[in-house]
């Protein structure tokens, strides 16, 4: 039998993938697993979409676009990222890719090599180790800890890097899993330590638009960071657009070429359709997103009050759309708990060890769910807790 390469057998097999097949077989559980938006389109952006079908062929829908992007998207992301991200980049340092993951991945092919190290949170998004992983290099993990607001430590920081492996750290604010918000002092001081050590920052802002009582800031925004920093962000969240897969990246002219290269390689260019979406996306007036983070901000506050009320503790998140519930009075095996809140409660949350080691110990629900469900949901925890463990 011909063997699957060891680089692929040795991909861990995300948990999360699994729960989420068994809440959307079984209808009677209620999932607040996933990761994406329960959101419909944007009304415009389906009204787009019937213009965009109706002049395929004016619109060239089926050539490929220069793989950096359409010039007409990258120059409303330059103005876009100008305005909201006070980034002054021009639309030849921007990459449009397939989902901010795909930058996140052809970004890491152009800056690690075999033997080299990136920094990664932890926990984090599930998507960072595997990728520094694929790409033939060593994820090396910062810890977050619950009592320091699961915010980055500068100093585990410096004790983490060495000098001759390290290359980039990747930095995520909204984060996930645990909501936290990146503060001007700390970002100030992650740029010092990636200015001192030469580092790239990788600075994911998928949620930068879901954040509530609280400000984003864009690390590439700082003074003198235009060299470091690449800006990964996407209309996946912001709009609901998660299957149109459409992110993009802006960053120093020299890394950009060596992705755009790197591009031809791997999808050659976003697909054009959600690149015309995209635009107009970008032209749409903020009441869309505002709907949708209000709508969020509602059953955040519902799920935290719920959550700690059960004797969860769980930190107030002030961006994204998760929870990250310390369930440490109840069990120290998040993948044990998860599973018997799935079999027995009907209730799918995510084992916090899906987002590395230091997620011992928490589970992460999300609150894109509806608001119906996400009550049903804290009325079902609530009855398992009163049986789970006796
Ligand atoms: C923190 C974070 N970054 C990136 C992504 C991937 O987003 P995209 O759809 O843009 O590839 C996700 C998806 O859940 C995420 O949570």
């Amino acid at each position: 039998m011909r063997n699957i390469s060891e680089r692929e057998e040795e991909l861990p097999d995300a948990v999360i993938g699994r729960l989420l097949k068994i809440a959307n077989e079984d209808k009677s559980v209620v999932s607040l697993g996933a990761g994406e938006p329960n959101f419909s389109l944007p009304k415009p952006l389906l009204s787009h979409i019937k213009y965009i079908t109706k002049n395929a062929e004016k619109l060239r829908l089926n050539h490929y676009s220069n793989p950096l992007g359409r010039l007409d998207l990258r120059e409303a992301i330059s103005k876009k990222l100008k305005k909201d991200n006070k980034i002054e980049t021009d639309p030849e340092n921007i990459i449009v890719s397939c989902g901010s993951q795909e930058a996140l991945f052809v970004g890491l092919m152009c800056v690690a090599d075999i033997t080299e190290q990136v920094l990664v949170p932890n926990p984090s998004y599930l998507g960072y180790i595997p990728a520094i992983e694929l790409v033939g290099a060593s994820p090396v993990s910062v810890s977050l800890k619950e009592e320091e607001n699961w915010e980055f430590n500068p100093d585990r920081i410096r004790e983490n890097i060495d000098k001759k492996k390290t290359k980039a750290i990747i930095i995520n604010t909204p984060a996930n899993p645990t909501g936290t918000v990146l503060s001007k002092k700390i970002l100030e001081e992650i740029a010092d330590i990636a200015v001192e050590n030469d580092l790239y920052i990788f600075s994911d802002e998928a949620y930068e638009k879901l954040i509530y009582d609280s400000k984003h800031i864009s690390i590439g925004s700082l003074n003198g960071m235009q060299d470091y920093v690449l800006t990964l962000q996407t209309f996946s969240k912001s709009y609901a657009m998660c299957g149109f897969r459409l992110g993009y990246a802006a960053g120093p002219r020299k890394l950009i070429e060596a992705m755009e290269k790197s591009m031809h390689y791997v999808t050659l260019t976003a697909p054009v359709v959600s690149q015309l979406l995209g635009i107009k996306a970008l032209s749409l007036p903020n009441q869309y997103i505002e709907k949708m983070r209000k709508e969020y901000d509602k059953r955040r506050k519902f799920i935290v009050k719920r959550l700690n009320e059960l004797n969860l503790p769980t930190i107030e998140p002030h961006g994204a759309f998760y929870s990250f519930s310390n369930i440490k009075n109840f069990s120290n095996n998040s993948m044990k708990f998860a599973s018997s809140l799935l079999k027995n409660g009907k209730v799918a949350v995510v084992p916090g060890t899906e987002f590395g080691i230091m997620g011992e110990g928490y589970v992460r629900c999300s609150y894109a769910a509806d608001y119906d469900k996400i009550v049903e949901a804290m009325n079902r925890l609530e009855k398992f807790l009163k049986k789970y463990g006796k």
